[in-house]
C-alpha cells in the first residue's frame, strides 16, 4: 500500500489504473480507524479491483467549540491497519492541500440534511458534502462506501451525488457494533469505563423503539419514552430520539404506517445524546411485520 499526500499524485495513481482497465472504490474517513472503517475496506476489496482509502479530519464539518482539535489522530497505526485490511492507496492531504487559501465554495444539500443532526450541528452537512464532493472529484471512484452509522450523512450524500450528477455508485454498509450492541466509533475513546457502560443502552433503547412502531406504537410517545430512559440511566443531555421515514428522513406519518403492507416505504429510529463528552449516534431500521 502506498500513501499519496497531493491531489496530483492521487490523481495519476488513479488514472494509471483506469487506463489498464481497473475498476476504483474509494473509501473517505477521518482516521482513527476502527473495525466498522475496516469492514468498508474489506467491502469495497468485493466491489471493485482497486481501493483507495483517504483519511483527513475536515475542518468545514467541525463547528467552533467542537473536537477538532482533540479528534484522535494516529496515522502510523491506521497505515499499518489499512494495509492489513487490503486497501492499495492511502490519500492523506494536508488542510492546506484540501483548502488552499481563498478556497471559498460550499456545497449546500437540503432535503435529509435539514433535520436531526443539523439542528445541533448547523453547517455540519455543508461540511461533509464540500469535502466529499471534493474527495470524489479528486479520485474520480466507480464506488464510494459509507457506512449506515451515519445513516442522515449517508442519505446526504446520495442526494448530493444525485444532484449534481456526479457519476459515481453510493453504497451504504451495515453498522459493526461491539457484542454488547455499542456501534463502534472513534469517539467511543472520550468514555469513561462507567461511561462505556451505560454506553450500549443507547442502541438498546433505539432498538425497543423500532419494535414497538413495528408493533403499532405511536412514533413520538415511543421516541419520548426512550429519551427518557437515556437520561435516567446516565446520559448528560439527549439531542433527539426520532422516528422517521428512512429515505426523506420526514417525521413517520399516520399514514405511512397504515401502508405497512406498501414495501416501498420504510422508517429508521434515530439518536444522539452525550454521554459525558461523548456524543453518541446511532439508528435502526423498523421492521415492518
Ligand atoms: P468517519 O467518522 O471517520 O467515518 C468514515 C466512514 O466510516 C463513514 O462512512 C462512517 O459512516 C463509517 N463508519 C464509522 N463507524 C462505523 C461503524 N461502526 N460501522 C460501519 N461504518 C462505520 O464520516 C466521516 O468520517 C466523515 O464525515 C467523512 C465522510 C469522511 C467526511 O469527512
Amino acid at each position: 500500500m502506498d500513501v499519496e499526500r497531493s491531489i496530483e499524485a492521487l490523481r495519476g495513481r488513479v488514472s494509471v489504473w483506469r487506463a489498464h482497465g481497473n475498476t476504483v472504490a474509494l473509501v473517505p474517513t477521518m482516521g482513527a480507524l476502527h473495525e466498522g472503517h475496516l469492514t468498508l475496506v474489506r467491502t469495497a476489496r468485493e466491489k471493485a479491483r482497486r481501493v483507495v482509502v483517504t483519511i483527513f479530519v475536515n475542518p468545514t464539518q467541525f463547528a467552533p467549540g467542537e473536537d477538532l482539535a482533540s479528534y484522535p489522530r494516529q496515522e502510523r497505526a491506521d497505515a499499518e491497519l489499512l494495509r492489513a485490511a487490503g486497501a492499495d492507496l492511502l490519500f492523506m492531504p494536508s488542510v492546506e492541500e484540501m483548502y488552499p487559501g481563498g478556497h471559498s465554495t460550499r456545497v449546500r444539500v437540503g432535503g435529509p440534511a435539514e433535520t436531526l443532526e443539523s439542528e445541533f450541528r448547523p453547517g455540519h452537512f455543508d461540511g461533509v458534502a464540500t469535502v466529499v464532493a471534493k474527495l470524489l472529484l479528486q479520485a474520480l471512484p466507480d464506488v464510494a462506501l459509507f457506512g449506515e452509522k451515519d445513516y442522515q450523512q449517508l442519505l446526504v450524500i446520495r442526494r448530493m451525488v444525485r444532484d449534481l450528477d456526479v457519476p459515481v455508485r453510493i453504497d451504504g454498509v451495515p453498522t459493526v457494533r461491539e457484542a454488547d450492541g455499542l456501534a463502534l466509533s472513534s469517539r467511543n475513546a472520550y468514555l469513561t469505563p462507567a461511561e462505556r457502560a451505560i454506553a450500549p443502552t443507547l442502541h438498546r433503547t433505539i432498538s425497543a423503539v423500532a419494535r414497538a412502531v413495528a408493533e403499532g406504537g405511536s412514533p413520538e410517545r415511543e421516541a419520548s419514552l426512550a429519551a427518557d430512559t437515556l437520561v435516567r440511566v446516565g446520559f448528560r443531555k439527549v439531542d433527539y430520539v426520532a422516528v422517521r421515514d428512512a429515505e426523506t428522513l420526514e417525521p413517520l406519518t399516520d399514514y405511512v404506517i397504515d401502508s405497512v403492507g406498501d414495501a416501498s416505504r420504510s422508517a429508521r429510529v434515530l439518536a444522539a445524546a452525550w454521554l459525558g463528552r461523548a456524543r453518541l449516534i446511532d439508528n435502526v431500521p423498523v421492521n415492518f411485520g
